[in-house]
């Protein structure tokens, strides 16, 4: 079984360009449909949920071509509206395709998204907004059908949550509506302000991106585009747990601080030094980081939920007690169980984790549940005595393009075994 092995307990440092962001590229993908024409994204990060958005493009009829970190989608000729199950199976983020599909094409065809590894992922928010506009739906055997998308009109949208995934699904979906569409509640993640301004790079009419109410004017006429994915502030909040945890210092390049203000805020309420400019981010620490009482996970500008998991690794080595509050997802704690292997002191009840901190942690074996579970088990690996083998790296690959390449750069002991 593929593991990366980790030998902790030396401190990082150095310099590490952080790789596009996944939760940007992905609803861009998507989006890619809406135009007849070709679309080239810049700084797109290799990983398998990416590769697996390119496969539904090429199933529905595009082409496409990666050299590097471009991606240049020509969407000139789709002539399927159906998702297989495979793959929408294989990334749980496929609902995305859901509007886009429906606006292209007028119709569509994909497996309900059963849940994950972080628990059940509803989408009615999503097709409750999708109806809203006009699409009608209905679910055959575990798929859902969709029609009508050839006669989207633009609706005034209020979200019961502001939800990531169904604030995405809505907008693309209005690109391809005729007339004004309103979203209240949107999300404000910056994931959203960049899809906003990728829409717009192809001719597309939004704004409002960052506040929770979004206007799109759709059915304006589309054309090429050429644009760069900002980089990814959850593998940037994970290195910087990393430092946190092993102490040293770092410089992160290719991302906007700005955008994780609050994990910033709280590595420094623990005693990290942290400096920030517009495309980049230094910290140096010592450890053990202090205790920083209560963290809450909410929708941006809160605590990223994304972020919890490895901040939770940075201060299981702290003196005093964080207590975690995990708001967005009912099962999230799944590395709750693999930090104690290494010597943690952490009691999770529901959606509350209390992380008493140690002196010191060990290497183990352990394994990762989910993407950002791993990234915490590799962030506590480099702060452990001894030699760590993590194993479910095809959970670690969704999302970090690069994990061993940049923390290797960053001075740490780490390699990946494949057996
Ligand atoms: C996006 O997921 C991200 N994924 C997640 O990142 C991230 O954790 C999440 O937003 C929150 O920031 C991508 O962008 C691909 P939501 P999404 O809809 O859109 C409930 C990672 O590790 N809800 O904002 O699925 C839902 O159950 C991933 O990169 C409904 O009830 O998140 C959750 O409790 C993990 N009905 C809450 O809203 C719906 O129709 C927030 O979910 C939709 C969501």
């Amino acid at each position: 079984m593929d593991q990366y092995q980790i030998r902790g307990g030396r401190p990082l440092s150095g310099r590490v360009e952080i790789h596009g962001a996944k939760n940007s590229v992905l609803p861009m993908l998507a989006s890619t449909l809406l135009h007849h024409g070709v679309s080239v994204l810049h700084n797109c990060p290799r990983l398998s949920d990416v590769d697996a958005s390119l496969a539904i493009l090429r199933h529905l009829g595009c082409r496409v071509n990666r050299e590097g970190d471009v991606v240049t989608v020509d969407a000139a000729t789709v002539g399927r509206w159906d998702i297989p199950d495979a793959l929408m199976r294989e990334m749980r983020s496929s609902v995305l395709f859901l509007g886009a599909i429906l606006a292209r094409t007028g119709r569509a065809d994909v497996s309900m998204p059963g849940g994950c590894e972080l628990g059940p992922r509803p989408i009615d928010l999503h097709l409750a907004a999708l109806q809203r506009l006009g699409a009608s739906m209905e679910q055959q055997g575990g798929r859902l059908i969709c029609t009508r998308g050839d006669q989207l009109h633009g609706a005034e949208i209020d979200l019961s949550l502001p939800s990531v995934g169904a604030t995405e699904n809505a907008m693309l979906a209005a690109v391809g509506a005729s007339g004004r569409t309103v979203i209240r509640n949107a999300a404000r993640e910056p994931e959203i302000v960049d899809l906003a301004r990728f829409l717009r790079g192809m001719g597309a009419r939004v704004c409002g991106e960052g506040s929770s109410t979004l206007v799109v004017e759709g059915k304006v006429p589309l054309h090429d585009s050429d644009y760069r994915v900002m980089g990814d502030r959850i593998v940037a909040a994970t290195y910087l747990s990393a430092v946190a945890a092993a102490g040293g210092e770092a410089e992160l390049t290719g991302v906007d601080p700005s955008q994780f203000a609050s994990v910033v805020a709280l590595l420094r309420q623990g005693g990290a030094e942290v400096r920030c400019r517009p495309d980049s981010v230094w910290i140096r620490s010592t450890p053990p980081l202090s205790g920083v009482g209560c963290i809450r996970t909410a929708p941006y500008p809160g605590f990223p939920t994304d972020a919890q998991p490895v901040v939770m690794a940075a201060l299981c080595r702290s003196r005093g007690t964080t207590v975690f509050v995990e708001t967005m997802f009912e099962n999230r704690y799944r590395h709750v169980d693999e930090l104690c292997r290494m010597g943690a002191n952490i009691r999770a009840e529901g959606r509350v984790a209390v992380v008493t901190g140690v002196d010191r942690l060990h290497g183990a074996p352990v394994q990762a549940h989910d993407l950002r579970g791993g990234g915490a088990l590799c962030v506590a690996a480099l702060g452990a005595e001894g030699e760590t083998a993590v194993t479910g790296l095809n959970h670690i690959r969704r999302g970090y393009a690069s994990l061993v390449e940049d923390l290797s750069a960053l001075g740490a002991d780490i390699r990946e075994v494949n057996e």
